[in-house]
Formats: C-alpha cells, sequence, structure tokens
C-alpha cells in the first residue's frame, strides 16, 4: 500500500487582504509550533488571493515555517496579452508549490470548463506548479444519475487528459452542494466518489501513480467532521474553505488525529 502524505489545505477564496495574511500566518505559525508533535506527518498548505502570495512567502521564509501555499487559479497562458491575468510562472517564482484548476467557483461564476481546466493544468506543470485538480457535481448532477461519481470523473478524465504516469499532482473531490452550505457528505458518500476517482486515475495514469495520488475531499469540512472522512481508506486529505479562515478551526483541523 502505497503511503500518502495526509494533506490539510485552507482555500481562503477571496478573504483577508495582505496585512490579515500575514497576521494570520504569523498565528497560525505560533499555534503550530506548541503542538507541532501532534501533525508532524500532515502537510499544511494555505491558498491565499494573488495579493496576499508575497506576504505568506516573506512569512513563512523568516520564521522558516513549514506551510506550503499556492494560488486559487492560474492563466493558461504563459505571458503576454491577457490583462487581469497571472502566469503559472510568476506564482512558481514566488515558491508556491501548488495552485487550484477548476474550483468549483471559477467553473461556474467563471464559466471555465473541462478544456480550459486541462489547460490549466498544463500550465501549473510547465511551471514546476503541483496542480489541484477539483472535480465534483452539482446536486442536480448528483440527482440525476444513478452514479454519484460520474461527473467527477469526467471532469477529471479531461483535466489530466495531457499528464503523464508518475507526475505529482492532487485531486480535490468537492461535491458543489456542500460547499459552503453547512452541508458535509458523509464520509461514506465521499469515499464512495474518491474510491471510484482513484480506479479512473488508475485507468488513467496507472496504478502506481494512482496510488501514489492525494485525493482530498472538500466541502463544509469542520473540526467536528474531520476525523471521520481523514478515516477513509482512499481520503488522503481536505480542501477546507470558510473553517481555515479560523486559526481554531484550521489548526483542529490540522491535528484532526487528537
Ligand atoms: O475549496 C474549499 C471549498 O470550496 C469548501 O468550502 O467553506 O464549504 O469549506 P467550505
Amino acid at each position: 500500500v502505497a503511503s500518502r502524505t495526509p494533506l490539510m489545505a485552507g482555500n481562503w477564496k477571496m478573504n483577508f487582504n495582505h496585512l490579515q495574511a500575514i497576521a494570520f500566518v504569523q498565528k497560525l505559525a505560533w499555534t503550530l509550533k506548541d503542538v507541532k508533535h501532534d501533525f508532524d506527518d500532515v502537510e499544511v498548505a494555505v491558498f491565499p488571493p494573488f495579493t496576499d502570495i508575497r506576504s505568506v512567502q516573506t512569512i513563512t521564509q523568516a520564521d522558516n515555517l513549514d506551510v506550503a501555499y499556492g494560488a486559487q487559479d492560474l492563466s493558461e497562458h504563459d505571458s503576454g496579452a491577457y490583462t487581469g491575468d497571472i502566469s503559472g510562472d510568476f506564482i512558481a517564482t514566488l515558491g508556491a508549490r501548488y495552485v487550484l484548476v477548476g474550483h468549483s467557483e471559477r467553473r461556474t461564476i467563471h464559466g471555465e470548463g473541462d478544456d480550459v481546466c486541462r489547460a490549466k493544468v498544463n500550465a501549473a506543470l510547465r511551471h514546476g506548479l503541483v496542480p489541484v485538480l477539483c472535480v465534483g457535481e452539482s446536486l442536480e448532477e448528483r440527482e440525476a444519475t444513478s452514479n454519484p461519481a460520474e461527473v467527477s470523473i469526467a471532469q477529471l478524465k479531461a483535466g489530466l487528459a495531457d499528464v503523464k504516469p508518475g507526475t505529482d499532482i492532487v485531486i480535490a473531490y468537492e461535491p458543489v452542494w456542500a460547499i459552503g452550505t453547512g452541508k458535509v457528505a458523509t464520509a461514506e458518500q465521499a469515499q464512495e466518489v474518491c474510491a471510484a476517482l482513484r480506479v479512473a486515475l488508475a485507468e488513467q495514469l496507472g496504478d502506481e501513480t494512482a496510488a501514489a495520488t492525494r485525493i482530498l475531499y472538500g466541502g463544509s469540512v469542520k473540526p467536528d467532521n474531520v476525523a471521520s472522512i481523514m478515516r477513509e481508506p482512499d481520503i488522503d486529505g481536505a480542501l477546507v474553505g470558510g473553517a481555515s479562515l479560523s486559526i481554531e478551526d484550521f489548526s483542529s483541523i490540522i491535528r484532526y488525529r487528537s
């Protein structure tokens, strides 16, 4: 059985300006230092807005903090006349390890389809970033099918169409109906889809890559439900929205075993 380092990631969405980000990361660092032994084997990451990334880099470097960070989106292009867009190169140059691709809020609010996600996954990889490809079904889609994994599998296959076996990627299963709603998927519901996603990964990239790839669950993860979700064999971490904006909640999510 491959061992996959659990990843606890906070997606700040459009919250915290860079001053608030500095204060938050400093406080998080203090909190985590006190309890380091509890989560030594857990990777922690934050996904701040673009304008905060430079500050997060400075704080994590200055304090030698073991907190990874990434961007919430990137352009599929590398440079040029794309007003308002941010290149993967700029993100990687700021020391980021990750970038989210295809978050449901990008898919629905900004109309990003599978082709755009595929191009963004490729752009992330061109710049040495690990893409965190987000997939998940809406409530209507869940109700319209007997296979709740169908939509997520299609999004995964399309987004990873050009990815080679052995590539470091992360998948986040975020059922749209559970995002920001307080309506968390049950551990069984989340496991069912994550297991199906691992089978799809194996079909596309081979057994070894599928066994090594982390699949996160996202959607109303809170301190009181994280432990049961993390007990599931195909769930390797959480992508946390609202609860990642609270030091208390995010640090107890990171310490989900205690
Ligand atoms: O990317 C994380 C996310 O969409 C889940 O948000 O607020 O339901 O934890 P939330």
